[in-house]
C-alpha cells in the first residue's frame, strides 16, 4: 500500500513537472538524463497492471447482486451509446482518472486543514465547540446529516481550500482557436495555466490578511467554490470543473468533524517551526513536503 502511495506521488510529481522536451524538443535528451522517461514508464506500468487487475476482478464476479461504477462501465463496453463507443482502454482510463483525481487531492486538503488548525488553536477550539456541542458523549460518530448544518466546519474547510488548493495551477488548458485578450493576440495551441493559488491569496479580493488562516471570512461571504466566482476556484471552473466536488466535500467534512470531535491533537515540539510546517512538495498537487506528525489524546 505504501509503495502504491509512492507511485501516486510519483505520477503527480511527473504531471506537475517541467519536461524540457515539451518546450524545446531538441533538448529532449535532458529529460532522458533526468530520468523522467524511466519514471514515466515505471508509473505507467504500475497503474496499467493495477487497472488490469481491477477490471479482471470485476469480470470474475459478474453475477454479484450490486453493481459498482466499474461494473456499469463494463456493461457499456463495445455498445454504441449515442454514437460513443466505450472500449476497455477507455474504462481503465476513467477509473484511473477518478482514482488519481480523488485520492491525493482529498488527502492533501485534510492534511493541510489539520496543519492550519494545529497552528491556530483558537480555530481548533471554536471548531471543537461547534462539533461537540453540549454533548458529553464525545465518542459518538458524527454523521453526514449532523455535519450538514455546521457552519464553522464548512468555513474551516473553505479556508483550507483557499490557502492550500490541492491543484494550485488547476489542469493546463490548450487554446483551440486564436484569441484576443486585453490587447494581446494569443495563438491557437498556446498552453494556458491558471494560478488559482495566487488568485486565492490576492489582497484585492481577500484583504490585507489574505495570507492568514481566518475561517471567519467565509461565514458571511457570498463567494462559493462551484466555479462561478473567479476569485475562488479551488475546484476549477467551466466545462472541466472537478466532477467530484460533492463527494470530496462530504468525505472531508465527515472525516475532519470526527477527527476533531473524538480527539485533542498536539504536534511534536520538534516540528513547531512555521517554515518547516508549511513547506510544500513539488507536483501537480501541492501536498505537504513532510508528513504532518501529530499525536491524539482522548478528549
Ligand atoms: C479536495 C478535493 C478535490 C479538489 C481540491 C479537486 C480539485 C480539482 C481541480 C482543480 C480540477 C481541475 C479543474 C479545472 O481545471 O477546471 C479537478 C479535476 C478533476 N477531479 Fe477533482 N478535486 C478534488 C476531489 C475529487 C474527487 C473526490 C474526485 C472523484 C472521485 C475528483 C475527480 C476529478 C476528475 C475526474 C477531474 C478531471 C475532470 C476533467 O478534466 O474532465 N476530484 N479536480
Amino acid at each position: 500500500m505504501s509503495d502504491f502511495k509512492n507511485q501516486v506521488r510519483k505520477i503527480t510529481e511527473l504531471v506537475g513537472g517541467f519536461p524540457v522536451s515539451e518546450y524545446i524538443p531538441s533538448l529532449a535528451w535532458i529529460d532522458h538524463i533526468r530520468g523522467l522517461n524511466a519514471k514515466a514508464e515505471e508509473v505507467s506500468k504500475t497503474f496499467g497492471d493495477l487497472m488490469d487487475k481491477v477490471v479482471q476482478e470485476h469480470l470474475d464476479s459478474r453475477d454479484k447482486q450490486t453493481m459498482d461504477l466499474v461494473d456499469i462501465l463494463l456493461s457499456f463496453e463495445r455498445q454504441n451509446k449515442d454514437g460513443i463507443e466505450i472500449r476497455r482502454s477507455d474504462i481503465k482510463f476513467i477509473i484511473l482518472d477518478l482514482f488519481l483525481g480523488g485520492t491525493a487531492t482529498t488527502h492533501s486538503l485534510l492534511e493541510w486543514t489539520m496543519t492550519e488548525l494545529i497552528r491556530h488553536p483558537e480555530c481548533m477550539k471554536k471548531l471543537q465547540d461547534e462539533i461537540r456541542g453540549d454533548t458529553t458523549k464525545l465518542n459518538i460518530y458524527r454523521s453526514h446529516e449532523e455535519v450538514e448544518d455546521m457552519k464553522y466546519l464548512k468555513a474551516v474547510i473553505k479556508e483550507g481550500l483557499r490557502l492550500h488548493p490541492s491543484l494550485p495551477l488547476l489542469v493546463p488548458r490548450l487554446l483551440t482557436e486564436d484569441v484576443k485578450l486585453k490587447g494581446y493576440d494569443i495563438a491557437e495551441g498556446t498552453q494556458v495555466i491558471i494560478n488559482a493559488w495566487a488568485i486565492q491569496r490576492d489582497t484585492v479580493t481577500w484583504g490585507m490578511d489574505a495570507e492568514e488562516f481566518r475561517p471567519e471570512r467565509h461565514l458571511d461571504s457570498p463567494l462559493d467554490f462551484r466555479g462561478t466566482n473567479f476569485e475562488y476556484i479551488p475546484f476549477g471552473s467551466g466545462r472541466r470543473i472537478c466532477p467530484g466536488i460533492g463527494f470530496a466535500m462530504a468525505l472531508v467534512e465527515v472525516t475532519l468533524a470526527n477527527l476533531v470531535n473524538r480527539f485533542n491533537w498536539r504536534m511534536d515540539v520538534r516540528f513547531s517551526e512555521d517554515e518547516y510546517n508549511l513547506a510544500e512538495a513539488p507536483g501537480i498537487d501541492v501536498c505537504r513536503k513532510f508528513p504532518l506528525i501529530v499525536f491524539p489524546s482522548t478528549a
